[in-house]
């Protein structure tokens, strides 16, 4: 029984969207969140930014004694992949569960990938899935406005502006005809319903919060790091820019009102 806290972060509110899950399937771990709300979006920048940015949200998040790092951002799980695979404690990023996931749900070997620019010029995604499945076929398309829409909660699924933006984003896996189309990007499960409505019948969407819950549950399990099944997990989110922004949006996300759990954090000093 370890009772150390689960640490997930994001360059901003989308890592709510593994939050969700873990809260779900582990309903009895701690988890602190860090949200890079001040830097985001990391999606439109270089490698090296990316990479310094990552070191510093882990650093934070090692001062809290997590016992395992998830990484809840598609761009820090593919440009920073080495780095997380380096640590010296168990982590995982959402690359590896959603390509497990996507080469299993796959009939006719077609799978379309939306993600930030800096994630599909990694190429990460494809090396993880050709490795389980070598003649997958693969169409990746970078959706950078979907993360200025969801930072915005422009997400009810009636919504105008952000149906003809999935729309215009779909249509190169539609047209290739893909039957699984992987979310990423931790904002983009918080589109599902459009995305889904969009995508249409027969196409299955694999949501990386979701399938990153179910590997910390494994990784958990393998490492002999579960925390008491009795209990109930309590949750800690620190943010780099005004958490009102954050709680509101997480209010619509998580369905709770989580202001009293939410502080401001200095990133810049945990260099
Ligand atoms: N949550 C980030 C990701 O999954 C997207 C937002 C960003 O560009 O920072 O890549």
């Amino acid at each position: 029984m370890d009772k150390r806290p689960i640490g997930v972060f994001d360059s901003g509110l989308g890592g709510l969207s593994t939050v969700r899950a873990i809260k779900k399937i582990l309903p009895n771990e701690d988890i602190i969140y860090f949200g890079d709300t001040g830097r985001v979006p990391y999606g439109t920048r270089s490698n090296e930014t990316i990479e310094t940015y990552t070191a510093q949200d882990i650093k934070f998040l090692e001062r809290h004694s997590c016992k395992l790092i998830a990484v809840a951002c598609g761009t820090v799980s593919t440009v920073s992949a080495e780095l997380i695979k380096n640590l010296n404690k168990p982590a995982t990023g959402i690359a590896i569960p959603s390509a497990i996931a996507a080469a299993k749900a796959t009939k006719n070997g077609k799978i379309g990938i939306m993600g930030t620019s800096a994630t599909i010029n990694s190429g990460a995604f494809d090396r993880e899935i050709h490795s389980r499945y070598p003649k997958a076929e693969i169409i990746s398309v970078s959706c950078p406005l979907l993360v200025s829409l969801v930072e915005n909660n422009w997400i009810a699924v009636d919504d105008e502006v952000t149906n003809a933006a999935v729309k215009r984003y779909l249509e190169p896996i539609i047209s290739a005809g893909c039957d699984t189309i992987i979310l990423g990007c931790t904002h983009f499960p918080l589109l599902s319903p459009i995305i889904k409505n969009v995508a249409g019948e027969g196409v299955t969407l694999i949501d990386s919060g979701y399938e990153e819950a179910k590997y910390i549950k494994k990784l958990l399990k393998e490492n002999n790091l579960e925390n008491d099944s009795e209990r109930k997990g309590e949750y800690k989110y620190f943010v780099s820019d005004k958490p009102q922004n954050f709680y509101t949006a997480a209010n619509t996300l998580l369905g709770e009102d989580i202001r009293n759990e939410c502080e401001f954090v200095d990133i810049f000093k945990y260099i």
